[in-house]
């Protein structure tokens, strides 16, 4: 009984100071952009916005955002299925569910494509769910096809492609390399033609309310000291922020999870007034 106590105590503790460390190099590394105060916002940014991945613990709450928006006239969500969420958030009216099978052609989507200013990228999996081959071929193939027939459909500013890569990209993993690539390759398409492409090198992305649990409350309080946590639905504002914000960052700009935060709070702060 002792030994089991022993164990417990030691488990608990490791936690604890993981926890700690997390924070602590949360704290003192992350946040390098600093929203401007007195930046230009182009109303117009994100008339039209196209949603991946909505099905997904990152991607709900970007909808949530989009649907609330009042800028936002019109949300496409394309995904392979409908989940309940999706379901309530197209009553609104506002949000028009586009079944899609397959990301590698977005010829069905030829119609839609020219109208769409900002594209929010949540499709993705783990990369202990699939082999190395199938995850290059989510998160490089998919992505970029999708820029390429975007970009063959509408070369004209406003447009912004928000693509969530995630915390540890800038690692030696296959994973991080993927994500790397996809980081580099859509800003480079993105030169010269009015679209401007960020990445999210998000932490813990907290699901959307309606799909939380205690259990997510409670791992996005304990990383919250070190802005190592954000809600899907304030990352959404971060990225419909960076858009309307169209002379501020430029193409390729990578976004921390305290960047997404902090340009989430002036969304919040804007929206407000
Ligand atoms: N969740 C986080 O805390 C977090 C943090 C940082 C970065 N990220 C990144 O964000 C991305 C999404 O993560 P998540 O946690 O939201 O994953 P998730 O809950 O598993 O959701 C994945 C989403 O991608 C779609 N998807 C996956 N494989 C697909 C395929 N082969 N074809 C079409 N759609 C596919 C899923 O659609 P179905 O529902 O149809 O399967 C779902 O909408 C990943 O790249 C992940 O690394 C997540």
């Amino acid at each position: 009984m002792k030994i089991v106590k022993a164990v417990l105590l030691f488990a608990l503790m490791a936690l604890v100071l993981l926890v700690l460390g997390l924070n602590a190099w949360g704290y003192f590394t992350l946040g390098t952009l600093e929203p401007d105060p007195n930046a230009r916002r182009d109303g117009g940014a994100n008339r039209v916005v196209m949603i991946f991945g909505a099905t997904g613990r990152a991607g709900g709450g970007l909808v949530e955002a989009a649907a609330d928006d009042p800028e936002v006239e019109r949300v496409y969500v394309v995904t392979r299925r409908r989940i309940p969420l999706l379901d309530s958030l197209e009553t609104t009216g506002k949000v028009e569910i586009l079944l899609h099978q397959d990301y590698t052609d977005y010829r069905d989507l030829a119609d839609i494509l020219p109208a769409v200013n900002t594209v929010l990228w949540a499709l993705g999996t783990s990369s202990l769910q699939v082999d190395e081959a199938t995850y290059t071929r989510i998160h490089v193939d998919f992505p970029l096809a999708f820029v390429r027939a975007w970009l063959a459909a509408r070369q004209e500013a406003p447009m912004a492609f928000h693509f969530i890569a995630g915390m540890g990209t800038d690692g030696d993993a296959a994973w991080a390399r993927d994500k790397r690539f996809t980081e580099t390759e859509t800003a480079r398409l993105a030169e010269g033609n009015g679209l401007r492409s960020f990445s999210y090198r998000s932490g813990y992305i907290r699901p959307a309310d309606a799909q939380s649990n205690g259990l997510h409350y409670m791992l996005e309080a304990l990383m919250a000291p070190g802005a190592m946590a954000i809600s899907s639905r304030d990352l959404g504002r971060a990225m419909l922020e960076i858009s309307a914000r169209t002379e501020e960052l430029p193409n390729g700009t990578v976004i921390d999870n305290a960047d997404s935060i902090a340009y989430a709070r002036v969304y919040r702060e804007a929206m407000a007034e």
